[in-house]
């Protein structure tokens, strides 16, 4: 309650535990609001339906007009606009200056004409309260100094300072402000095992030895580290609920490092832990990863309400693996941003028909914009999925 008091008044005048319509008088009905709920709202007719509503009804599998898209990391170096901004700040300023990193948000979002602006900020920020200081080096990606190797490292970790990263929520309250309903608003933080990793490891890796090590040699550690990472994810995330995010995507960028048996013994209940405890501050979560084919069946029992899809299958059939109780997201190769327009046409349109009009579909790419992609590519599949019809009317 304390979180709630500190960033009160909230753009959308949220209180803890409850989600509503960004306009009191004008209730769109998203979130997880329960049968009985006295401030539940009558469903929008679907001729009616707002940017940001249809990319939240899509995640709930509510039936929208059109299919939404937004894109992975589609605020990044391969935008004039933000090497602008780069070349006078680091990253890590620009996520910790609310107004900048709102700017960069909004002007990605306008710029591309896409239904949701994921927020300006990066996995690791949590690693900083948690006692561990982290830097990007030029061209190598990040590195933590001090990565986490013993026992004795998981049990000095800090859990009471999430309150630290209330600049992300500042932000976030400024990027509600501007959209108002305009477009959904997404908050996001790693998965258990993706910010282990990085914790271990000291920044990106191959194989996963360090990180596999702990699992396989001390699960007792591997266990407190993932309770103490979902602690402060937990709180993290509320920050960012409370704050006007309208949905929470996972990221467990890097989990398809584990088979199937190393997911279900060493990752999965933490995950689902965090899921199910998002949700239950009130918004869809979606739960993505990359080279996760043989694991989506278990990250959907997770019970995220979104799957995010890579390109290496068809859509329709990790849409089955995961289940159609679940929405998907996906799942265009991000390199065919650089093909010919005729051939990247082909490629949203199949992705579009295996969706098949079914509710659910968010169109997005299997991972993030890379650096050099074409801006007007990006721009041509909104204009893509915007102008899409099924041939059989349903779309
Ligand atoms: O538009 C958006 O998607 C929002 C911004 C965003 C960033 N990081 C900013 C960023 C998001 C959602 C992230 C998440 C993130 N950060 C992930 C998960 C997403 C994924 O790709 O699976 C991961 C693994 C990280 C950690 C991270 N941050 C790495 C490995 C790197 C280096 C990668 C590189 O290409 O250099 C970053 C840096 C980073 N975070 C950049 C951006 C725009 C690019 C570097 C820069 O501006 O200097």
């Amino acid at each position: 309650m304390a979180l709630c008091k500190s960033l009160s008044p909230s753009p959308r005048n949220l209180s803890c535990g409850q989600r509503y319509s960004r306009f009191p008088t004008r209730p769109v009905r998203i979130g997880y609001m329960q049968p009985n709920d006295p401030t539940r709202a009558v469903d929008t007719p679907i001729d009616t339906i707002l940017d940001g509503s249809r990319f939240v009804r899509a995640c709930l599998r509510r039936p929208v007009d059109r299919t939404p898209v937004w894109f992975l990391r589609q605020a990044g170096r391969y935008m004039q606009e933000y090497r602008d901004v780069r070349k006078h700040h680091t990253l890590v300023e620009i996520c910790k200056q609310p107004q900048i990193a709102a700017e960069v948000t909004i002007t990605a979002a306008e710029k591309l004409g896409v239904d949701a602006a994921i927020i300006f900020a990066d996995l690791l920020l949590p690693l900083e309260p948690m006692g561990l200081p982290f830097e990007f080096q030029a061209g190598e990606g990040p590195v933590v100094h001090h990565p986490v190797r013993t026992a004795e490292d998981v049990r000095a970790l800090r859990t009471d300072r999430t309150d630290d990263l209330a600049y992300v929520a500042r932000a976030i309250q400024k990027v509600a402000t501007h959209f108002r309903d305009r477009l959904g608003i997404i908050g996001f933080c790693g998965a258990p095992f993706t910010l282990a990793s990085y914790m271990i490891e000291g920044g990106g890796s191959k194989n996963y030895i360090h990180t596999k090590q702990m699992m396989y040699r001390d699960s007792l550690t591997w266990r407190l580290l993932l309770d103490k990472i979902v602690t402060v994810l937990e709180s993290y995330c509320r920050l960012q609920v409370q704050a006007g995010a309208d949905v929470i995507q996972i990221f467990d960028s890097w989990v398809g490092a584990l088979g199937l048996a190393d997911y279900r013994d060493y990752a999965f209940e933490a995950s689902k832990r965090l899921v199910r405890s998002v949700q239950a501050m009130g918004v869809p979560v979606i739960y993505f990863g990359v080279e996760t084919g043989g694991l989506l069946t278990d990250m959907a029992a997770t019970g995220a309400d979104v799957i995010g899809l890579d390109w290496r299958q068809p859509l329709d059939e990790g849409w089955r693996a995961v289940g159609h109780g679940h929405a998907v997201q996906g799942n265009l190769d991000p390199i065919t941003l650089f093909a010919p327009l005729e051939v990247l046409e082909l490629r949203v349109k199949e992705i579009l028909r295996a969706a098949n009009g079914r509710p659910g579909h968010i169109f997005n790419l299997g991972h993030g914009i890379v650096p050099t992609t074409p801006v007007e590519n990006v721009q041509a599949v909104v204009k893509m999925v915007r102008e899409f019809k099924l041939e059989n009317g349903n779309g």
